[in-house]
């Protein structure tokens, strides 16, 4: 009998989410710097909030479309198309949603029955498996290691296929390990999708924030398209988390289906922000540009400063965020970020959190301004040499 009257089973074998616990008591201290934001510390560009400010103000406060802005969906098309040559109809196969949060939700729910298996890597975004469980399926969760730079391979998702193996869903680059996923072996996970008839969650929400690599859209490999869904959003590459607008572009009979969950459950996504969104694309570039080269230098300075500490480090090559081992200190990844918390004021979240092939391991974000970065890394230096003398 569970202790909390009326609540479902299913959402009581859902666990909060461990990030939460950090910021909660980081907010109780004083000159803390928090490396364990997961959204740009940059406030949204001006001309894209100027662009909602005048939506609001010219009466765009109704609902649009259930698939979104008819303006907003050929403008993404038109975006698709262009960097990843991949083609979609703007009436049928694009819908606008509530952040990759909820685009997440619907594909899972309109691709799997209960009891179907969706395969994972591990560590990963925190919502992944949650959002698995809330619609009864069963979560794979098969694990990447240091060893590999934390890339999934097809060979691991092959192992790991059974009768009752339906998706595959795929972050490239991946929250928290900034890892991408290079062409090659992409290629060999399509193939692999293709033998087993796998519907494939292409997570692509930090496409725009990567660092030397290409990034490819998984729907673009040959013979994909047909099988994908492909999620990407405004949150992170234009600053504009709290807007909470997504996207997802799927096959159209698919994204058929998956317009009814949205539409029963959202009716449709915020309208200012699909207009500020709209905004994003027609001027948004240069903006990206110069986050995503701040990001760079912060990356490097954060990735030579923990490895220098011997916190050793893959390198990211997107989103923004630094995954390191902290095996040297012999501590567990949770005492290590209460400890560095509570006797330097740093938040830094476990690497268990995102799941238990992050043991071991702490996420640092670097969407965190330089000086701060500096400061973060003398502080932890002083703790690793009081704990461990190194
Ligand atoms: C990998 C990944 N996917 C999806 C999301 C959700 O983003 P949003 O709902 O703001 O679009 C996040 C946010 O942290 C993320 O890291």
């Amino acid at each position: 009998m569970s202790s909390t009257p009326y609540a479902s089973q299913r959402v009581l074998d859902i666990p909060p989410s461990g990030i939460r616990k950090f910021f909660d008591i980081a907010a109780t201290m004083r000159d803390v710097i928090s490396l364990g934001i997961g959204e740009p510390d940059f406030d949204t560009p001006e001309p894209i909030v100027q662009a909602g400010i005048e939506a609001l103000k010219r009466g765009a406060t109704h609902y649009t479309s259930n698939s979104g802005l008819v303006e907003l969906r050929k403008a993404l098309g038109a975006h698709l198309q262009q960097r990843y040559g991949v083609v979609y109809s703007p009436d049928s196969e694009i819908l606008v949603t509530v952040g990759v949060s909820e685009a997440l939700y619907v594909a899972m729910a309109a691709i799997l029955d209960p009891g179907d298996a969706i395969i994972i890597a591990d560590p990963c975004f925190v919502a992944y498996e949650p959002t698995a469980r809330m619609v009864d399926a069963v979560p794979v969760i098969i694990p990447t290691t240091p060893e590999t730079g934390f890339q999934v391979t097809a060979q691991a998702i092959e192992a790991a296929i059974t009768p009752r193996t339906k998706a595959l869903l795929l972050a490239s680059p991946n929250n928290p390990t900034g890892t991408t996923i290079d062409r090659d072996e992409l290629v060999r996970i399509a193939a692999v999708a293709a033998k087993h008839d796998l519907v494939v969650l292409s997570d692509e929400i930090y496409d725009r924030l990567v660092y030397g690599v290409e990034q490819v859209c998984f729907a673009s490999l040959p013979g994909m398209r047909e099988r994908t869904i492909v999620l990407q959003g405004f949150s992170k590459s234009y600053a504009m988390t709290g807007w909470r607008v997504g996207y997802l572009a799927a096959p159209a009979a698919l994204a058929a289906e998956i317009r009814k969950l949205h539409q029963y459950l959202i009716m449709s996504a915020p309208t200012a922000s699909q207009w500020a969104a709209l905004k994003a694309l027609e001027v948004g570039d240069p903006f990206v540009e110069l986050m995503r080269a701040e990001y760079d230098r912060r990356r490097r300075l954060i990735v030579d400063g923990l490895n220098s500490l011997g916190l050793t480090c893959v390198e990211p090559r997107g989103a923004f965020y630094a995954f390191p081992s902290i095996a040297c200190t012999g501590m567990d990844d949770n005492a290590f970020a209460e400890g560095l918390l509570q006797e330097e004021q740093v938040a830094v979240i476990p690497g268990s959190v995102f799941g238990a092939a992050g043991t071991g391991f702490v996420r640092m974000s670097y969407a965190t301004a330089y000086e701060k970065i500096e400061m973060a890394l003398e502080r932890i230096a002083r703790y690793i040499q009081r704990h461990c003398g190194i």
